[in-house]
C-alpha cells in the first residue's frame, strides 16, 4: 500500500446491508442475504476481510429489521470458544477468533425503510463525518490475488477524488448494471463524464459497468440529502455520484481479478463453485464431483432422449 499520499486516508468503510434480498426469498425471509455462506464464511465476513486487507479501521454497517445476526457474527462467543478449546479444535478456534471485530471498531446505523442504496449510504452520514470512505456491497465478491478494495485504495492514494470499481461486460448485459460514459480511458483508470443506470444495449454509452466497490468523498452526503428518486423509484447512489462528478473528479478503476454476483440464485451457485474450485483444500474434490455430476446428468439426458 502507498504510505506517502497527499490525500486524506480511507479509514472507514460502509457496508449497506439493509436491503430486503427479495431475489433470495424465502431463504431471506428471516435471515439476512449477507449471511448466506460462501464456502465456510458468510458474505459479510468476506466483505469485512477485504476491507481489513485494504487498511480499513472502522466498519460501519447500515442495517435494518432482522439484521442483528450480522453484528452478532462479529461478537466474542466465549461458550463456543471454551468447547473448541477443551476439544483441542485449534484450527476451528482460530477461524472463530478471526471473526471477532476489535473492540470499538464496529458501528451500526439503521435504515428504517429500504429506500435504495443512495439512501442507505446517506444513513451513515454522521458516522463517516468529514473524510473519504469506502463502500462495499457484500453481495459482490471478488476472486483476486489482492483484494479489490486494497487495489482501489492504492490507486486512490495516487489520484484522490471519487472512484468506483468497473469492468467490461457484454453488450447484452448492460441493462443489468450502471454503465460509465468515458471521458478519457487511461487503461487502469478511466475519467468518467457520465453514468447511466441499467441502459438498453442500444443506449449504453460504453460496456464498462460499475461493480460494488466505491471510494467516495464526504460531499456525496450533501447531494444525497436531497433524497431525489431515480430508477425504480429508489434513491440511487449512481445519480448522486453523477452530480458529484460535476464538482470533483470521478474515476472508474479496472481491478485485477474476477467479480461474482451473489445477489442472484444463478450467480450465487456459480460463485460457490468458483470459490470451491479455487480452494486449495477442497478444490481437487470439487472438480471431481462436478465432473461426475455432469456425467450423470449427460447419461440421464441421453437415456431420456432414447426413451
Ligand atoms: P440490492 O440491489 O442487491 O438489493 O442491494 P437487495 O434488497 O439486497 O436485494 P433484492 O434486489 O431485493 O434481491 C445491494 C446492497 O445494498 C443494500 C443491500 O442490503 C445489498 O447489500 N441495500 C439496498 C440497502 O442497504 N438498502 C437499500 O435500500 C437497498
Amino acid at each position: 500500500m502507498c504510505s506517502q499520499s497527499s490525500y486524506k486516508p480511507v479509514r472507514k468503510a460502509v457496508f449497506p446491508v439493509a436491503g430486503l434480498g427479495t431475489r433470495f426469498l424465502p431463504a431471506t425471509k428471516v435471515m439476512p442475504k449477507e449471511m448466506l455462506p460462501l464456502g465456510d464464511r458468510p458474505l459479510i465476513q468476506h466483505a469485512y476481510e477485504e476491507a481489513r486487507e485494504a487498511g480499513i479501521e472502522e466498519f460501519i454497517f447500515v442495517t435494518g429489521r432482522q439484521k442483528e445476526m450480522l453484528e452478532e457474527h462479529f461478537d466474542f462467543q466465549p461458550e463456543l470458544e471454551q468447547v473448541l478449546e477443551s476439544r483441542g479444535k485449534t484450527d476451528l478456534l482460530q477461524k472463530v477468533r478471526e471473526t471477532e471485530m476489535p473492540a470499538g471498531k464496529l458501528f451500526t446505523t439503521r435504515q428504517p425503510k429500504a429506500l435504495g442504496l443512495g439512501h442507505a449510504i446517506w444513513c451513515a452520514k454522521e458516522l463517516v463525518g468529514d473524510e473519504p470512505f469506502a463502500v462495499i456491497l457484500p453481495d459482490d465478491v471478488f476472486l483476486a490475488r489482492k483484494g479489490c478494495l486494497a487495489q482501489m485504495v492504492d490507486a486512490y492514494n495516487q489520484s484522490g477524488g471519487n472512484m468506483m470499481a468497473v469492468t467490461e461486460v457484454s453488450k447484452e448485459d448492460t441493462a443489468r448494471y450502471g454503465i460509465v460514459d468515458i471521458a478519457e480511458d487511461n487503461g487502469k483508470t478511466v475519467a468518467v463524464k457520465g453514468l447511466v443506470e441499467k441502459p438498453n444495449p442500444e443506449q449504453a454509452p460504453s460496456r464498462l459497468a460499475i461493480m460494488g466497490r466505491y471510494i467516495l468523498q464526504p460531499e456525496i452526503f450533501g447531494i444525497l440529502s436531497a433524497f431525489d428518486k431515480g430508477a425504480g423509484g429508489e434513491i440511487q447512489l449512481t445519480d448522486a455520484m453523477l452530480k458529484l462528478s460535476k464538482q470533483q473528479p470521478l474515476h472508474g478503476f479496472r481491478y485485477d481479478g474476477k467479480r461474482y454476483d451473489c445477489g442472484t440464485k444463478l450467480g450465487f451457485i456459480e460463485t460457490n463453485i468458483a470459490f470451491g474450485l479455487a480452494d486449495p483444500e477442497i478444490g481437487p474434490q470439487v472438480r471431481k464431483t462436478l465432473a461426475s455430476l455432469l456425467d450423470e446428468t449427460n447419461e440421464t439426458d441421453s437415456s431420456h432422449e432414447a426413451a
